[in-house]
């Protein structure tokens, strides 16, 4: 499985994220590259059997919690039909910024098969170890099976 992960970090924890996850989909055999959204291998992004995308939650810590420079992302070129996985970072809730980035990604018509938010700092620190996991091991489940 080919795997490209594509990431818009502002202070470089979703940067780490997105290369935790990438060492974790190659430790399950797949070929990975990881990429900041803006600066990419196109032609690896292009043959790639899943496109991971991530940004961090911008918002009011509460409110109006959106994806993070969702501009950089809009760089992006034609997902339409491209299987994706989506994932934000976080420190108090991902929801709003998730529902948002599955909207983004919907919006191009690109087949979300998994999504998740992963705590990477802030109040009560959380080992994000398990999410990691089974984050990248339902991502693969679902590519294979479309
Ligand atoms: C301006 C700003 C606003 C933020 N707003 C929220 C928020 O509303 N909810 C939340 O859970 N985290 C919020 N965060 C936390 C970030 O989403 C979190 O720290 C993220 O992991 C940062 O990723 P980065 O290190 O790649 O920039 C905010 C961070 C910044 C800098």
């Amino acid at each position: 499985m080919r795997i490209a992960i594509l990431y818009q970090s502002l202070r470089g924890g979703t940067k780490k994220l997105a290369e935790s996850l990438g060492a974790n989909f190659q430790g399950k055999g797949s070929l990975v590259g990881v990429f900041p959204i803006t600066n990419y291998d196109a032609q690896f992004v292009l043959g790639a059997d899943l496109i991971v995308i991530g940004t961090w939650t911008d918002g009011l810590f509460g409110l109006g919690a959106r994806p993070g420079q969702i501009g950089k992302l809009n760089t992006l070129r034609d997902i339409a039909h491209k299987d994706v996985a989506l994932f934000v970072t976080y420190e108090i809730s991902p929801e709003k910024s998730l529902s948002g980035l599955i909207e983004w990604a919907h919006d191009r018509s690109a087949n979300v098969v998994a999504s998740a938010g992963f705590k990477v700092r802030g109040p009560f620190r959380k080992n994000i170890e398990a999410d990691i996991q089974m984050f990248v091991e339902n991502s693969l489940n679902l590519v294979e099976q479309s």
